[in-house]
């Protein structure tokens, strides 16, 4: 069955999350997702790709609803291109070629979560001088000679994309790429994002530093990123997939208790 032949490429995003963030995640377009009406009327201008992709990422986000026990729902962008989630319910989408991904969690649990999925390569000459400040430059140079197989330059480029979709539904206002330093350790797989902008808060108190964890699989590189609540949450212990669908969309994580 296609869910099972697909379940180990499946598991990427869930596997750099808690249990408690449901990860829904498919590396092909699903031919039978629907769009709602006001889905429908964001979308109706774009090319045929655009609109699977995007009722694709749909498609996940609702799998992702169910896990947390929530009935499908729309999820239309606002103006500034981000995903609104229904009440309760905090999230994040990516897509990239074979690959989309959708992660959602209550935000009784979590105040924002980011995520992203890019091609394994190296990013264009001229992109990392608009992204990486001079010390970033350096760190990626140290983490290229030790580890040359991972294109760090792509997977900084990764980890600010979830920097910023973290971010926005909490400051609503723009973070540029030199507004967040980000670090990574290889050998935690894990990276630290310290803010040089002020606007997020979490609880009443400021956001000046993202954790997040990252994965290179299948010539793609995953980041995610979240904020939780101030009360101690689980740690990364993955309570089993939820269910899957047609089309190798499978949903991890979610079992609350
Ligand atoms: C918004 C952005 C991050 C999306 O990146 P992308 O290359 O289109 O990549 P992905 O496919 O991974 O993500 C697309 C999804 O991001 C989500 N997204 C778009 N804008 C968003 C925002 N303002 N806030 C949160 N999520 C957003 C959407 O769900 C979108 O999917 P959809 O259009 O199908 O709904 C990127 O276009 C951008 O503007 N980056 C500049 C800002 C930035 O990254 N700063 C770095 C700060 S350190």
């Amino acid at each position: 069955m296609l869910i099972r032949r697909h379940l180990a490429q499946c598991s990427a995003m869930g596997s750099i999350l808690p249990a408690h963030v449901v990860t829904a995640e498919t590396v092909e377009d699903l031919p039978n997702a629907e769009l709602y009406p006001e889905e429908e009327a964001a979308i109706h201008h774009a090319g045929m790709g655009r609109r699977r992709e995007f009722a694709t990422v749909r498609q996940c986000a609702r799998v992702a609803l169910a896990g947390l026990g929530l009935p499908a729902a729309p999820i239309v962008p606002g103006a500034d291109r981000e995903p609104q989630w229904p009440d309760g319910v905090v999230g994040s989408l990516t897509h990239c070629d074979g690959y989309r991904a959708a992660a959602l969690a209550r935000d009784t649990d979590v105040a924002s979560v980011g995520i992203d999925a890019e091609p394994h390569d190296s990013l264009p000459d001229r992109v990392l001088p608009m992204i990486a400040g001079p010390d970033e430059s350096r760190h990626l140079s140290r983490l290229r000679s030790e580890i040359p197989e991972v294109h760090w330059d792509r997977l900084m480029f990764s980890a600010k994309e979830s920097v910023y979709k973290a971010w926005f539904p909490l400051a609503r206002t723009w973070l540029d790429f030199k507004e967040a330093t980000v670090a990574f350790d290889p050998a935690t797989r894990t990276f630290e994002a310290e803010l040089h902008r002020s606007g997020a808060f979490v609880d009443g108190r400021p956001v000046t530093r993202l954790t997040g964890r990252w994965l290179v699989r299948n010539s793609l590189v995953f980041t995610s990123t979240i904020l939780t609540r101030s009360r101690p949450v689980l740690s990364d212990e993955h309570s089993g997939r939820v269910f899957g669908a047609d089309g190798g969309l499978c949903a991890v994580g979610g079992s609350r208790q």
